[in-house]
């Protein structure tokens, strides 16, 4: 099976503080495949999830060394806006990446600023709350969600916007 992201020899400092925060790490991971990255906190999991949808080291900027591809994409050549159709990423405060006023709404919003037709952002937010059996919070205020069951909405909303690879850092 094809390698979908490939990170070759990557090292990483951020420019304020110069500390390398990826040292030469290598890792393939396939097309299909969940993987679990542990590591202790500031282990760098977080850079490493932003090197694969090209905040670092287009918009966190540092000393950037080896070479990430995703699709066959070479990351740090990539446009972000280019590279948020194939990497999807829910940061770890993920309640600051809602900005809508409910879940439908919330689930459009990639979609819209990917231009995409209104009956094709209808179609995924219909397919994506059928797949994960919440249509019942449509109409909800999305940072109105439970915890649990529920859950909030950044975690699914994500492969909604259409992106092959999701990062969850
Ligand atoms: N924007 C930034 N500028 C400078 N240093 C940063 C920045 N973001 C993270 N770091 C530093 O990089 C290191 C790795 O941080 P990162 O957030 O990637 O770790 P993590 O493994 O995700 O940690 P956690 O388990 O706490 O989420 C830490 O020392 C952190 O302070
Ligand atoms: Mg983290």
């Amino acid at each position: 099976m094809a390698a979908s992201v490939s990170i070759e020899s990557l090292s990483f400092a951020y420019r304020n503080t110069g500390v390398r925060v990826l040292k030469d790490l290598s890792a393939y991971i396939e097309e299909g495949t969940f993987v679990a990255l542990m590591g202790h906190s500031n282990a760098g999991k977080s850079t490493l999830c932003c090197a694969m949808n090209g905040l670092v080291p287009r918009f966190f900027r540092g000393n950037y060394k080896g070479r990430v591809m995703v699709e066959g994409k070479e990351v740090a050549q990539s446009g972000i806006v280019e590279l948020s159709k194939l990497v999807g990423l829910v940061l770890q405060d993920f309640e600051a990446q809602l900005f809508s006023t409910d879940v439908e709404r919330e689930i459009a919003f990639g979609p819209e600023n990917q231009r995409l037709s209104r009956e094709v952002i209808r179609e995924r937010i219909d397919r994506y709350l059928s797949f994960v059996g919440l249509e019942k919070v449509r109409h909800r205020d999305s940072s109105t969600l439970s915890g649990g069951a529920e859950t909030t909405p950044c975690h699914w909303i994500c492969p909604c916007h259409g992106a092959p690879c999701s990062c969850y850092g």
